[in-house]
């Protein structure tokens, strides 16, 4: 996706994380550029919140500056530098955070967990099923220190799915609500004990 801005003005990193003060983790500068950057970031967040609203075919989007900047979650965002003639583009976003999660084990106990979630997951139309959303997802694993079946999934996609069998051999899926989890998530949760 393109802005009218050019992204390495204000992002160091191909990857970077955004949290509630809607400026990268990598950001240093005075007053002004942060009120600067969280301009772009802002127009970023919106954006790209609308065209993951799409592609879900969601009627709202569930993610936007607003709504990022109350809240207690992150997003890894992914860009191109190179792109549309130097001036870059964002390949995709990943919306992380915790969750207050009561699940059931196969003996029927239940578990009260505040749990990593996938919660917004794009990447933009013309740069899918070329390796990006393992990129971004790898990278977000690896920031977080967990695996990805320690995690769970708010109202997955069958894209995701797919994407989350093909990389991760994650397949066994339980329900719960509007959640699902993997087979290995318990395993993690008895670890924790
Ligand atoms: N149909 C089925 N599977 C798909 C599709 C598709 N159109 N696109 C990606 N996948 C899965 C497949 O397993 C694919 O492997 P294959 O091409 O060999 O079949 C694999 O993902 C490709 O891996 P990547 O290239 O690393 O993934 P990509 O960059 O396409 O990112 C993502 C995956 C984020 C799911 C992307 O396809 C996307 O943005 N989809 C639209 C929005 C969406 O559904 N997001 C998830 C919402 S649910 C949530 O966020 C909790």
């Amino acid at each position: 996706m393109e802005f009218r801005f050019k992204l390495s003005e204000f992002l160091d990193c191909e990857i970077s994380k955004i949290n509630k003060n809607l400026l990268p983790n990598t950001f240093s500068g005075d007053r002004r550029a942060a009120a600067k950057c969280i301009g772009y970031v802002s127009e970023i967040m919106d954006s790209m919140g609308i065209a993951s609203a799409h592609a879900q075919a969601l009627q709202k989007p569930i993610t936007s500056a607003e709504k990022l900047r109350n809240s207690n979650y992150d997003v890894y965002l992914l860009v191109d530098f190179e792109a549309n003639n130097g001036n870059g583009t964002v390949l995709g976003m990943l919306k992380v955070g915790r969750k207050n999660l009561y699940v059931f084990d196969v003996t029927g106990m239940s578990h009260e967990k505040k749990a990593l979630c996938i919660l917004d997951f794009y990447i933009y139309e013309s740069s899918q099923r070329q390796g990006y959303g393992k990129w971004l997802f790898d990278h977000m694993l690896h920031g977080e220190n967990i695996l990805p079946q320690e995690m769970a999934l708010d109202k997955p996609s069958e894209k995701l799915l797919a994407f989350l069998f093909k990389h991760y051999g994650l397949q066994t899926i339980i329900p719960h609500n509007n959640f699902i989890i993997f087979e290995g998530f318990f395993d993690y949760l008895k670890s924790e004990v």
